[in-house]
């Protein structure tokens, strides 16, 4: 481990380049306010491009020498760096010590790979790196109080600080609360000063980590190993600012389909059609609405991907039209893995195009998954990815709806020449991508396959909207897929940890994203699936899963009284949608989030940065979830304003705390006043035309609201219908525009008995209901 220091610089074309003897590095400007350290070691590895990064476009920077060191400055921002000993000074963090290790991890000699790195899972074993053994570090001086949060899926509570963290994609089928890392691999790092944030991207596939104040409370550690270090500095000054230049760089979600946003019923498995079938019945007999259904591995013909078993499933068209028929999609698992098998359509025409994984020595790397043997498809190849969207035009036609990719860590459970068997492991980082080592191709396999998915679905289903879920990701996912957090277990306590686990993500870019309702493995007890369905109905994603081994948790798995909960629960997602969707838009338009932590919309409330078990769903609504077994009521924080109870209108004054009821029958939700917010009837829409459209707003002086609206799926236009409403104390007018042909109705929560309106008003329970007609609509007190 060698400190590193620069004896040279030059400005060349406004980019900084530094020179020292055992590095050398460049300080480049870009339009947006960003900033890119790049550092390398040797010429040949001198970085070309990037997986995820869409650069924008540079801009000159000009330099001043100082008694300090140098000042860069682009665009009204400035960067400081000093050359001996390295640090640079930008938007108040301090980074110093760059250190660069011994004996490089990334040659691709075979030998020296094996040695280095000893196999696959000793990159995930020999994981404290300390020190380094190849590749780069850098340290970040502490604040007092600064908090950290982003590094995408992790358990824990929502400031990262005092851990350290790993980027390795891994699966985790008995995920613990301690453990680190999971699935995810998001090297996005946002750091929290007094009111303000600033983000850290290192731009980097390999093996990193991010030490938060861990070893030393008085400074933090980025580190990789790979032969270059490319970090990304991403002015805020606002979270939502970070999140639009984040999401400029690694991308943004699709505007994904209406139905997407609903409720999906999932399990391992609905192993054949009648099970299928038997499922719908249940929902129309309980009268609970549905969106999609998931069919697990089991629908497959012996784990052989882009088949369906012809016994359990013979005729997989006819299921989807009857499905359709109740309004009801199918989603179907796709896993890596292909079984090598001679004569397999998947596996011949892969080898055709030598599209699988090789070992150190050149030849198909064979192990097993579900599949047995199986092989795995190079995804970081464009010609692969191809032939792998093509694959899925077995599932479209029989109208499967969107592609569930799970597996894609890789995780294997057995690889040759490796004894042991079980899960978690993966392939070895010597392992071949063409002239690229698994090492480094490791965290984008799951990006990666989850693009090979994306565009297939684009190309196959000209006019669709591609959905895809997945289990792995790094950094840019969001482009491709939708995300869950694997295998979580019915415990409150991973209820409680999906809370965080889902800001975090959020604040990495993934906007849409959830967590199994109901816990995979373990078992659930109706009140942990009442409670975790109400949680589940503001999850950007809503799905109920479990495993083959636990008990089962359809919504009427417990009877009553936690039916008619979990009912109501359901019902309520789907009057959410309006706003649910206009939210998605948003995602997909300028990256936001649809969960927030609170500190989100309140930066400067020092109260509201600690706040992890409560959180907004967008601007509107803040949501206070009971999270514990028995429990009668909670604590909620409400920040500064006037916040209105969604359900019986009470107004409350925030800054402060309160003592909330959590009755079964609700989640605690408060409407922030000024805010209308658009809902529907509860129950799945057609298309995005809202009707009827249900504004609930608060009386305040000035009201606003947005609903996005267009036709729920494809690339049709869409428009904003904007509702803008005054109250002075004895008058309430409200009116929208443009109009629809849609029935609209106005909700006023927290308002008296009225005197006169302009239309038939029903008044129940605190809430007043008109309708809004030719644009407009008032009440009178
Ligand atoms: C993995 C997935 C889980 C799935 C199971 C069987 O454990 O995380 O969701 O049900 O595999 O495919």
């Amino acid at each position: 481990m060698r400190n590193v220091n620069f004896e040279d610089y030059r400005l060349e074309d406004g980019v900084l380049w530094l020179d020292g003897p055992q590095s050398r590095a460049r300080l480049e400007a870009y339009e947006g306010g960003y900033w890119r350290l790049l550092i390398w070691h040797r010429p040949e590895d001198e970085k070309k491009g990037s997986w995820v990064v869409d650069a924008p476009p540079r801009v000159a920077a000009t330099l001043e020498r100082s008694a300090g060191g140098l000042a860069l400055r682009a665009a009204g921002a400035e960067i400081r760096v000093r050359l001996k000993p390295f640090a640079l000074f930008w938007e108040g963090l301090e980074f110093a010590d760059l250190q660069v290790g011994e004996q490089p991890t990334w040659t691709t000699d075979a030998a020296a790979v094996a040695e280095a790195l000893v196999g696959g899972t000793a990159l995930r074993e020999a994981e404290d790196g300390y020190p380094l053994a190849g590749g780069y570090a850098i340290h970040l001086l502490e604040r007092e109080g600064r908090r950290y949060f982003g590094l995408g899926e992790r358990t824990g509570f929502l400031d990262k600080k005092g851990r350290r963290w790993l980027n390795w994609t891994a699966d985790s089928p008995e995920q613990q609360p301690g453990d680190d890392p999971l699935y995810q691999a998001h090297p996005f790092l946002i750091a929290f000063d007094e009111g303000r944030v600033r983000g850290l991207y290192l731009d980097e596939s390999w093996k990193s980590s991010f030490d938060l104040a861990f070893r030393e409370a008085g400074r933090s550690r980025i580190a990789v190993e790979g032969p270059t270090f490319d970090l990304w500095l991403l002015p805020g000054p606002e979270p939502a600012a970070l999140l639009e230049r984040y999401t400029a760089l690694v991308g943004r979600p699709w505007l994904p389909p209406l139905w997407a946003l609903g409720y999906h019923q999932c399990r391992w498995s609905y192993p054949d059609e009648q099970s299928v079938e038997g499922l719908i019945e249940g929902f129309k007999r309980h009268e609970i609405p549905l969106s999609a259904v998931w069919l697990d591995i089991d629908y497959m013909d012996g784990y052989r991907v882009f088949t369906f078993s012809p016994y359990r499933f013979p005729d997989p068209p006819r299921l989807v039209r009857r499905l359709a028929a109740e309004g009801v999609r199918v989603v179907t698992i796709v896993d890596p893995g292909v079984k090598k098998e001679a004569g397999y359509p998947v596996y011949e025409s892969g080898r055709k195009i030598d599209a699988f994984v090789k070992n150190r020595r050149e030849e198909e790397l064979v192990g097993e998954v579900w599949p047995r043997p199986a092989v795995w498809p190079d995804f970081s190849r464009s010609e692969v990815r191809r032939w792998w969207g093509e694959q899925h035009r077995a599932l479209l036609e029989a109208g499967v709806a969107g592609i569930w990719n799970d597996m894609n860590e890789p995780a294997a459970f057995a690889v040759e020449g490796d004894e042991t068997f079980g899960v978690g492991k993966t392939l070895p980082a010597d392992a071949r991508h063409g002239a690229r080592l698994h090492a480094e191709v490791h965290n984008l396999y799951g990006l990666l396959m989850s693009r090979a998915t994306h565009e297939g679905l684009r190309r196959l289903r000209e006019g669709r909207r591609p959905f895809v879920l997945s289990r792995s990701g790094f950094a840019g996912i969001q482009r491709y897929a939708w995300v869950w957090t694997g295998d979580n277990s019915s415990y409150w306590e991973h209820m409680a940890m999906s809370v965080p686990m889902l800001l975090n993500l959020g604040l990495s870019g993934v906007a849409f994203c959830g967590a199994d309702i109901g816990g995979f493995r373990g078992d659930a007890s109706g009140e942990l699936l009442t409670r975790w369905t109400w949680l589940g109905a503001l999850y950007p994603f809503m799905r109920n899963h479990s495993a083959k081994t636990s008990r089962r948790q359809e919504p009427w798995a417990f009877g009553e009284p936690w039916l008619g909960y979990i009912r109501q629960a359901i019902r309520f997602r789907y009057q959410l949608q309006p706003y649910l969707y206009t939210l998605a838009e948003e995602a997909a338009r300028s990256g936001q989030p649809l969960m927030r932590p609170l500190f989100y919309h309140f930066p400067d409330d020092p109260e509201a940065a600690g706040v992890y078990d409560q959180f907004m769903l967008g601007p509107d609504l803040l949501a206070a979830p009971a999270l514990r077994p028995g429990q009668q009521r909670r604590l909620v924080y409400l920040p500064a304003g006037r916040w209105y109870d969604f359900w019986t209108g009470e107004a409350e004054a925030g800054p402060g705390w309160l003592v909330a009821p959590t009755p079964l029958d609700r989640v605690p939700l408060w409407l922030r006043e000024g805010r209308a917010l658009p809902l529907s009837a509860g129950r799945p829409a057609k298309s995005a035309h809202w009707d009827p459209l249900v504004w609930r707003l608060t009386p305040s002086d000035r009201l606003e609201g947005q609903v996005y609206t267009d036709d729920g799926d494809g690339y049709g236009p869409g428009e904003r219908l904007k509702l803008t409403g005054r109250f002075d104390g004895k008058r309430l007018l409200v009116s929208q525009e443009p109009l629809t042909e849609a029935e609209v109705l106005i909700e006023l929560v927290g308002a008296a008995e009225p005197r006169a309106a302009s239309g038939p008003v029903s008044f129940r329970r605190g809430v007043l209901r008109l309708p809004l007609r030719g644009g407009e609509a008032w009440v009178e007190w």
